[in-house]
């Protein structure tokens, strides 16, 4: 109510209330390589239009005459009572939309209540995140390593750190086919950002060189790596310089190999399970039967994603893959869900469809790009005021009241 009012108020923005608005404003910010990389996704993008699309295909049933007083947007998730059925989505490189990143998010995130899930391939050290969360909840995002030795210390730097789940992400084995970021030299990447997690961690120094021991690579480890980063860095206006250099390109090259696992499978999983008493949630479900696999293999969540459209593109949107999943589920652990929430009403749509909480991705990144921590304060108020009085307008109270029957799906009402 304080957003609303204050809207009325007259008093100025820092940053925009339309969704639109938003992104042309902090992409005009960000400059080309960056808008680029957070704005585009696979393909044609239609995935990512689809995305958007779908929500339109779901519309609110308002109910009158119900006391929608005193609302309650409270969600528990894990045994904890969250204000707000929203979390902040893992997003890496963010140092390319504000320079403190992933701590000014982390910061707003806490201020508000909501979780912040830290990506593995954020600009800053997971402990760091942590130490800007404070008492905020924090989760980790994992990319599975090729090596899991590297995936154990994670883990346990994670657990370290007092993070209270760990998401997997499914969906991202190899980058998606990005014809934006392909025009632009994928150059965020390249200038050596998003590898906090790789160049602080212990073990990831120790992994021996391409087909071989440790120590036998005259810069054992990922020296490398840290190396073509300080490369790159030599030269912030011309990075092609030192990408002509070999050994820049060979430690790109290593660093992909060692960031993902693409040989990954249902075998796999116990592997994590047997390692840690967090919570585990795997995000990019998008079919109903690796929802209930996920539950039978002992995960606590699944998260319906597409990752905003930027790896399959003609994949299913999300919205639409959200309702079969919530079923095969049947409530046995939570669903979440993300790709393309920009309003209120989309997050409601999401929670009648079965989701517990929604992530938001990129509109974040836009209140960072901004106006930094509290750019990003001022988007979550934003989602959740808009949330607050959409959900009191459609005749609700709480989440819980919230099921398919408050919606007409294509056209056909409840
Ligand atoms: C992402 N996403 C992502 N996901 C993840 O698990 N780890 C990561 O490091 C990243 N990095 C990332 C960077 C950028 C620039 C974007 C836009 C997205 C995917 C993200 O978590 C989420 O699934 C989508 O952003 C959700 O879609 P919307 O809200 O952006 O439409």
């Amino acid at each position: 109510a304080s957003i609303f009012l204050s809207g009325l108020a007259g008093r100025r923005r820092r940053v925009p209330v339309a969704p639109d608005a938003l992104e042309r404003a902090a992409l005009a910010r960000m400059g080309g390589d960056a808008a680029a990389y957070v704005a585009g996704g696979a393909g044609m993008e239609r995935t990512m239009a689809a995305n958007r699309a779908a929500f339109d295909r779901y519309r609110l049933v308002q109910r009158p005459l119900r006391d929608v007083s005193g609302r309650d947007l409270s969600a528990e998730l894990f045994g904890r009572r969250l204000p707000l059925p929203l979390l902040l989505a893992p997003i890496g490189v963010l140092e390319m939309a504000h320079r403190q990143a992933d701590l000014a998010a982390a910061r707003a995130a806490a201020a508000e209540g909501i979780p912040f899930i830290a990506s593995s391939q954020a600009s800053h050290p997971l402990e760091a995140i942590a130490g800007a969360c404070g008492a905020g909840p924090r989760w980790f995002q994992l990319y599975w390593s090729s090596r899991n030795e590297l995936v154990e210390s994670f883990l346990s730097r994670a657990e370290r750190a007092g993070y209270e789940a760990i998401v997997v992400t499914l969906d991202t084995t190899e980058l998606g086919w990005r014809p934006r970021d392909l025009d632009r030299g994928y150059l965020p990447f390249l200038r050596g950002r998003g590898i906090a997690n790789y160049l602080s961690d212990p073990v990831f120094h120790r992994l021996p060189a391409e087909g071989g021991a440790p120590g036998e690579h005259p810069r054992p480890g990922l020296g490398l790596l840290r190396s073509a980063a300080e490369l790159l860095r030599a030269w912030p206006g011309n990075p092609l310089r030192a990408l002509a250099s070999g050994e820049a390109l060979r430690a790109v090259r290593r660093f992909i190999a060692i960031y993902s696992r693409p040989d990954l499978t249902w075998d796999d999983l116990p592997f994590l399970r047997d390692r840690t008493r967090l919570p585990i949630l795997l995000k990019g479900i998008l079919h109903p039967e690796d929802a209930r696999r996920a539950v039978e293999a002992g995960m606590d969540g699944v998260i319906v994603s597409n990752h905003g459209g930027r790896q399959v593109d003609g994949a299913v949107a999300a919205l639409d893959a959200l309702p079969g999943v919530a079923d095969a589920v049947g409530g046995r652990v939570p669903v979440l869900f993300d790709s393309g929430v920009r309003s209120g009403a989309d997050a409601l749509k999401a929670l009648c469809l079965g989701a517990r909480a929604v992530l938001v991705g990129r509109p974040y990144v836009y209140g960072l790009a901004l106006a930094g921590e509290a750019g990003v304060r001022d988007v979550i108020r934003d989602l959740a005021a808009d949330l607050d009085l959409t959900l009191g307008l459609a005749g609700h109270r709480s989440l819980g009241e919230l099921d398919r029957s408050a919606l007409a799906i294509g056209g056909a009402m409840p």
